[in-house]
């Protein structure tokens, strides 16, 4: 009531602005109506803080498969980097039909939010186990994969290029730290053109035999709940990056949230998790882990403007 009469209303509007320009915290993406937050205090104070130190000092952290791709385009699901074969000329029909019951018996295991990670863990190590000997029986050849992610439904979320184009142009360093298939998820992004110099990745990589063919996944297997472990397997790459305190974590499984594990002297964290399926069920959860949940949100919108702020745009 008291807004509408004008002399109150246009001083608290200046008073407002001028304490935004004050504070310089503004970021309007996260009043979208796919953001959900337990404490918007905190993440102010985070991303304030990590505006401040600058982006020297920062490092992003990712999951690749329904993170920094879609889940779903128009109603159909994406694939994930494993699942991109399921349209291809390179398995058999046979083959398909294994892969996809696997993922009817072991996906809903992996995002049921009534079992403990413990629970979960033997689970995983057999549907990643069986699938990745399933696609070894077929022997994939290397030089076909890029032509079936050409082909396939695989997709970037939107605003994927803002998102790797700003990390380079800030030589911001990205790790992508995936359970899904590293050479296939390399291509990816490789053929979107964000392949960029400050982009690395840890992941399940394919073995080739001298003809090319695979016969073997290569190093220790990374599911979606050992991904601490494999972190502290490779401080090699976190130890390149000691003076970078700050990091945005970017991830859509409960299993995301240790990637980061391996970093020394975390001064700031921010975890932003996409809640892309089983959202009321899973939301309580995911609101108690992450700092800012993305429900049902297929865009890079908030990451992309998170990061703006950060890198001195207002
Ligand atoms: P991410 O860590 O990059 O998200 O990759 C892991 C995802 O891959 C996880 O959500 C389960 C999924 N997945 C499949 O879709 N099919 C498979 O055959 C396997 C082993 C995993
Ligand atoms: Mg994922």
């Amino acid at each position: 009531m008291i807004y509408h009469i004008p002399w109150i209303y246009i001083p608290v509007r200046t008073a407002l602005a001028i304490w935004h320009q004050l504070t310089n915290y503004e970021i309007r993406e996260l009043s979208k109506s796919t953001v959900c937050m337990r404490d918007p205090k905190k993440v102010e104070e985070i991303i304030q803080s990590m505006h401040k130190a600058g982006p020297s000092t920062l490092q992003v952290i990712s999951d690749f498969d329904m993170t920094l791709t879609r889940f779903a385009n128009n109603g159909k699901r994406c694939p994930t980097s494993h699942n991109i074969f399921d349209n291809s000329k390179l398995i058999s029909e046979e083959c398909k039909k294994n892969l996809k019951d696997l993922l009817n018996t072991y996906y809903p295991i992996e995002i049921d939010s009534s079992r403990t990670v413990e629970e979960k863990l033997p689970h995983m190590v057999e549907w990643w186990t069986k699938a990745h000997d399933l696609l070894i029986q077929q022997k994939i050849r290397k030089d076909l994969l890029a032509q079936v992610v050409r082909e396939s439904d695989a997709m970037l979320r939107e605003g994927y290029k803002v998102f790797f184009d700003q990390l380079q142009e800030h030589n911001i360093p990205l790790l992508i730290f995936s359970a899904g298939i590293g050479d296939v998820l390399e291509e990816v992004i490789r053929q979107n053109n964000v392949f960029h110099s400050n982009v690395r990745v840890f992941s399940n990589y394919m073995d080739f035999d001298d003809n090319g063919v695979l016969r073997a996944f290569k190093g220790q297997l990374i599911h979606t709940y050992n991904k601490r472990e494999e972190a502290l397997l490779n401080t090699g790459h976190f130890q390149e990056l000691q003076d970078r305190h700050n990091v945005l974590l970017l991830g859509d499984s409960l299993g995301d949230l240790t990637m980061a594990d391996g970093v020394q002297n975390v001064q700031n964290i921010l975890k932003i998790g996409y809640l892309n399926d089983k959202v009321e069920e899973r939301k309580e959860s995911y609101l108690s882990s992450y700092d800012i949940v993305l429900e049902k949100d297929e865009t890079m919108d908030v990451p992309n403007a998170v990061l703006h702020h950060i890198t001195g745009g207002q």
